[in-house]
C-alpha cells in the first residue's frame, strides 16, 4: 500500500494493514493479540486539525467507557469488556465471532434456545447502559459482537450520550432526540433480525425529508408486520411501542422472556 494511504497510530507509526479489522469514517479497529484496539483514523498528510477532529471522537467515546466500566478488571454484563484507555485509543477484549449481522447472514438459523440466550444478554447489556444513565443511540446488529462461545455483547459507544446521573431515564431525550425508548425500538429491530433471519435496514434517522440528524420513534406502520406464530412477537411488539416496557425499561424484556412458552414439539 502507498504509505500516504496507510494510517498511523498514536505514536506516528504506520499501522500494519493486515491487523485492521474494520475501518469507518473516523475510527478504525486493529487486532493485536487478544485485544481489539479502536483508534482515530489519522494519515501522515493530515493537518493537526484533521487529526484532532478524529481523535476528539475517540476521546468522547472514552468518556462513555469511563462511566460504564470504571474498572478494567470488572466487565459489565452484556457490554464488550474495555481493557484500557491508553492515549487516544480504546482497548477491548477481542471478539473472534465478529458481528451479529455477519453471523446472521452467513450461518444457519440459530435455535430458539440460542435466540433466547441472545435476547437475554442484549436486554441485560442495554439495561446496564441505561442504569449508568447512558443512551446508546446506535443499537444495530453490526454493533453487536460475538465471542468464541456464541455469547453476544453490545459494542460501539461512539454515538452514545452521557446523561446526568440524576436523570429519570424514562422521561429523558438526548441532543439527537434519542431515548431509552429509541434504544429499545432499535433492539426490537435486532430481535427481529435474530428471530426471522431478515434484516430491515430501518433507520430512526430517515425522517422523510425533514432533519435527518435527529432521531424519531417510528410509527408502527413503518415497522414490519409480525407473524402470530413468531415466538418473540410480544417481546418485539412491546419494543416497538414507545414507553411499552414502562418503569422496568429494558429489564422488562427479561420478565417477558421468562414467561415465553417453549414451542410445542411436532409429533
Ligand atoms: N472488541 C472487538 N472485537 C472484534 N471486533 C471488533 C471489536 N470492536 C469492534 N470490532 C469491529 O470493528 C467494527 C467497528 O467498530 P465500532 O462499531 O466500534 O466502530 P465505528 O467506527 O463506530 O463503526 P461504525 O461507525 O461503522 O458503526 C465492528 O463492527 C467490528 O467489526
Ligand atoms: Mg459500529
Amino acid at each position: 500500500m502507498d504509505a500516504e494511504y496507510c494510517p498511523v497510530d498514536d505514536d506516528g507509526n504506520y499501522i500494519q494493514v493486515d491487523t485492521i479489522v474494520a475501518s469507518g469514517d473516523a475510527a478504525l479497529v486493529v487486532h493485536r493479540e487478544d485485544m481489539a484496539i479502536k483508534m482515530a483514523i489519522v494519515y501522515r498528510h493530515y493537518t493537526l486539525e484533521q487529526a484532532e477532529e478524529n481523535r476528539g471522537i475517540i476521546r468522547r467515546e472514552q468518556e462513555v467507557w469511563r462511566r460504564i466500566q470504571p474498572d478494567f478488571n470488572t466487565p459489565v454484563q452484556g457490554i464488550i469488556q474495555c481493557l484500557g484507555l491508553r492515549g487516544d485509543t480504546i482497548e477491548m477484549r477481542y471478539m473472534p465471532g465478529g458481528t451479529l449481522l455477519k453471523w446472521l447472514q452467513h450461518r444457519a438459523r440459530p435455535s430458539i434456545q440460542l435466540q433466547k440466550r441472545w435476547f437475554r444478554q442484549l436486554a441485560i447489556g442495554l439495561h446496564n447502559l441505561h442504569q449508568h444513565r447512558v443512551i446508546h443511540g446506535d443499537i444495530l446488529s453490526r454493533n453487536i459482537l460475538m465471542d468464541g462461545s456464541l455469547n453476544v455483547a453490545i459494542c460501539d459507544l461512539g454515538a452514545s450520550s452521557l446523561m446526568p446521573m440524576d436523570t429519570v431515564m424514562a422521561d429523558a431525550v438526548d441532543a439527537y432526540n434519542c431515548s431509552i425508548w429509541t434504544d429499545l425500538c432499535q433492539l426490537g429491530l435486532v430481535f427481529y433480525d435474530i428471530a426471522t433471519g431478515r434484516t430491515t435496514g430501518i433507520s430512526l434517522y430517515d425522517n422523510g425529508g425533514s432533519d435527518n440528524s435527529v432521531a424519531s420513534f417510528p410509527s408502527r406502520d413503518m415497522l414490519p408486520a409480525l407473524s402470530k406464530r413468531l415466538w418473540a412477537r410480544d417481546i418485539i411488539e412491546t419494543c416497538w411501542r414507545e414507553g411499552g416496557y414502562g418503569a422496568a425499561g429494558a429489564a422488562g424484556i427479561l420478565a417477558k422472556l421468562d414467561k415465553v412458552k417453549a414451542p410445542r414439539r411436532r409429533r
